[in-house]
């Protein structure tokens, strides 16, 4: 360095602060190189479009004074190295002309850098020893938002109340303005209350393609293009996911008129909009704000393992809390109800999704996954005397489900067998009537179309239930 210093000294006499691309050599190529993008065949992260150069120079400055470590991003790669701070090297103009220099050059295009303005930073943060993190200094100064597709974007804000969005043809707008970044915003609205606003632009597509719209707003908005509403939000409400519409258009790659209507009703504001192509991850946000996404819950199937039937205990939607769910092999499917004491759903095809109970810990219901369900029972009908007492499988893992009434104990067991489900039922102790409800889905043989049966203890009886 030294002698590349006195080379400087000697060509050109003392460096003045303005030879921002003198000291950039000097102090700064080395790891970001010379074109700006980054020494050693990018090891060492890019000056050039970087979005750390753009915006507000805080960062930028706090970054050259007190160095960074730790995982960066810029311009999509990941760094994890360590800038050394170059605070005590450089005084506040040299590090004035180098950012001018910097923020001026290889396709950035951000304002110069004062000496002043390097000097209240300095002071702001003489405390500080440490480099920053990215997170950070990121927190406490946010790179600019990026250019969104929009173009000729123009704000209109009409100042009124209305019910809900207003024919805007008839209307004068108060104010005016253009938003030359393409970001739509309601930090400039003139207005705090009762107005609505219409943003106008082209919409630049980047490929011909359907595109699909994500809209969230508190209150109601209509997001337009091409004359053609795409998704729409009416009435009042808050901005918090629940209230999310999607929309999609085909659109050819070009320009497309683009128009988002707004209306604030009561209270708190907002708007979130994004977009994308088919298959793209994210959302390409057109507003400061971003729509929180309602979750999305990955269905957990719970389903017979091999020839075994699979137990779920759990709250399952049409029965009563305290439900055993039972899959049996071959998608038939039973629910029975440790409160009402009896088999209350059957259905075939699919068992149950587990994601919303075990994903959420919430208190909703999982409803049977499958088809052709079926209601047997909905209320209890044996004795008040009667009490649950749990339920036991055999080996092959056919649950029987076990009822204590005074000195009765009734036994119902049911397992799968070809294409059926086969109910056996006993009990010791005194006969019991209980009920065979009949739904016109099945056929129940074994019980010759009777709607209740007696048991008697030592005969046991068996009943078939067959889909129609
Ligand atoms: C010794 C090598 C080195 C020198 C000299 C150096 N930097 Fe850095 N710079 C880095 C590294 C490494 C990072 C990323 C740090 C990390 O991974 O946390 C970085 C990050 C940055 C960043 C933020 C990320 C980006 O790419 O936009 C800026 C801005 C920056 N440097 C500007 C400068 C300026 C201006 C100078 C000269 C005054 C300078 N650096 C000198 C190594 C250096």
């Amino acid at each position: 360095m030294i002698s590349r210093l006195l080379l400087f000294f000697c060509a050109a006499g003392p460096l003045l602060a303005q030879d921002g691309q003198q000291l950039f050599t000097l102090y700064c190529s080395a790891c970001h190189g010379a074109d700006g993008k980054g020494a050693t065949g990018g090891t060492f992260p890019p000056l050039a479009e970087s979005p750390w150069l753009a915006g507000d120079p805080d960062r930028a400055v706090k970054v050259v004074l007190k160095g960074l470590t730790g995982p960066v991003d810029v311009l999509g790669k990941t760094y994890n190295l360590e800038m050394p701070p170059q605070g005590a090297v450089l005084p506040d103009d040299q590090i004035a002309a180098i950012l001018t220099y910097v923020r001026s050059s290889w396709g950035n295009q951000a304002a110069a850098v004062t000496p002043d303005f390097v000097k209240t930073i300095r002071a702001s943060v003489s405390d500080r020893n440490a480099p920053w993190t990215s997170e950070e200094i990121l927190k406490l100064h946010p790179l600019p938002l990026e250019k969104t597709v929009l173009t000729n974007l123009l704000s209109q804000a009409y100042s009124g109340k209305w019910s809900s969005l207003p024919d805007f043809s008839t209307l004068k707008a108060a104010n005016v303005e253009e938003e030359h970044d393409g970001i739509i915003s309601l930090k400039d609205s003139p207005f705090e209350d009762d107005f609505a606003i219409v943003w106008t632009a082209d919409f630049q597509a980047p490929a011909d393609a359907e595109y699909e719209f994500l809209l969230d707003a508190d209150d109601a908005a209509a997001v337009i293009l091409n004359g053609k509403t795409v998704t729409e939000i009416k009435g009042a409400g808050p901005m918090n996911g629940s209230r999310v519409r999607k929309g999609k258009i085909k659109l050819t790659k070009g320009s497309h008129k683009f128009r988002l209507e707004f209306l604030e009703l009561s209270d708190k504001q907002g708007i979130a909009l994004g977009w994308k192509l088919p298959g793209d991850a994210p959302w390409n946000w057109l507003t400061d704000e971003k729509a929180q996404q309602p979750k999305v819950r990955e269905p957990i199937p719970i389903e017979a393992v091999g020839n075994r039937p699979v137990i779920y205990r759990n709250f399952i939607t049409g029965t009563t809390p305290r439900a055993i769910g039972v899959g049996f092999p071959g998608g038939l499917n039973l629910a029975y109800s440790a409160d009402d004491l009896a088999p209350e759903l059957l259905w075939t095809g699919k068992f149950i999704d587990g994601g919303p109970k075990w994903v959420e810990r919430g208190t909703d219901n999982n409803p049977p996954a499958g088809e052709n369900v079926v209601a047997l029972n909905k209320s209890r009908t044996l004795p008040t005397s009667a009490r649950f007492k749990g339920y036991k499988l055999d080996p092959a893992g056919n649950p029987t489900f076990i009822v204590q009434i005074g000195q009765q104990i009734l036994r119902d067991s049911w397992a799968a067998e070809s294409g059926a489900l086969v109910r056996k039922l006993s009990i010791t102790g005194p006969s019991l009537e209980i009920q065979i409800p009949q739904p016109p889905e099945l056929t129940i043989d074994g019980a010759n179309g009777k709607t209740s049966l007696q048991l008697n203890s030592g005969q046991p009886v068996t009943l078939t239930y067959r889909w129609k």
